[in-house]
């Protein structure tokens, strides 16, 4: 029970990451809010605030309503992000606004508005979802490594900025993790998502891809006081596969 009496806020949290961070930090003792456009995951949630991450009147909000809620925030989980493909020429306008405004702007906001409040009620964790994809080139996905690259970057900075109000931040960069962000995107390329799971597994050292928990565990740690020295990293969680 590491995270007993700690409030969180979850984005994302009915995807399968969030879902998975959501179950994690419960389990360790947390109460946890959750944002997401599809309401609250099937796991029960201690609170659900539904909206749309691209509307910034909603997410500048979020910080002060978990606090209402909860009577206080202690970890922000930025875990909410969406995955446009292809290379720049096969890259809309719709796809770069939609694809900065939730895997950058969102968080961007989030721990603008969170941080002094964190920060005057004692010190807190923030965890960003970026990628292996953001801190390396990955192949046909121009547009979601540039905004990986970005959260990355910002996690360093916030890091940096932040650290002496006891605020720290870091982020968590997985390679492919078994969700539903995953399986669409076979499913959208005529893949069969079984079979190219199964042999994405066979190109992991490890012998598989990460399933959500593999991630949850390590932001739940993150987030706890186990990581009371961890500032500003950039935490892969890939299985021993290096971006290819
Ligand atoms: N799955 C992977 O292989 C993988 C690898 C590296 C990093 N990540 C990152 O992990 C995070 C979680 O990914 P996942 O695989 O669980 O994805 P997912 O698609 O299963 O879940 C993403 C969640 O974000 C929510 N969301 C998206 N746009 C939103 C918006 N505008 N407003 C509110 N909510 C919105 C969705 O409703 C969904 O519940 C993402 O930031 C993703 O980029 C995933």
């Amino acid at each position: 029970m590491r995270l007993e009496g700690r409030r969180a806020l979850v984005t994302g949290a009915a995807g399968g990451i969030g879902a998975a961070i959501v179950q994690r930090l419960r389990r360790d003792g947390a109460v946890v809010a959750s944002a997401d456009q599809e309401g609250a995951p099937a796991s029960g949630l201690d609170f659900s605030f539904p909206g749309d991450l691209t509307d910034p009147g909603y997410v500048d909000a979020l910080p002060e309503r978990a606090i209402e809620a909860m009577g206080g925030l202690d970890i922000l989980v930025n875990n909410a992000g969406v995955m446009r493909r292809g290379p720049v020429t096969e890259t809309s306008d719709d796809d770069f606004r939609l694809s900065v405004a939730v895997n950058v702007e969102a968080p961007f906001r989030l721990c603008r508005a969170a941080i002094p409040l964190i920060a005057a009620a004692g010190g807190g964790a923030i965890v960003n979802l970026a990628s292996c994809w953001g801190v390396r080139p990955g192949p046909n996905h121009a547009v979601y490594c540039m905004t990986k690259a970005a959260l990355a970057s910002l996690t360093q900075c916030m890091a940096r900025d932040h650290a002496g109000d006891g605020v720290r931040v870091n982020a968590v960069c997985p390679n492919e993790v078994d969700t539903p962000m995953l399986r669409t995107g076979f499913a959208i390329r005529g893949l069969d998502p079984a079979d190219a799971i199964a042999s994405l597994d066979a190109s992991v050292p490890i012998g598989r891809i990460a399933q959500p928990e593999d991630i949850a565990d390590v932001v739940a740690f993150l987030a706890s006081d186990d990581a009371r020295y961890v500032c500003g990293a950039l935490l892969e969680v890939n299985g021993g596969k290096p971006v290819g």
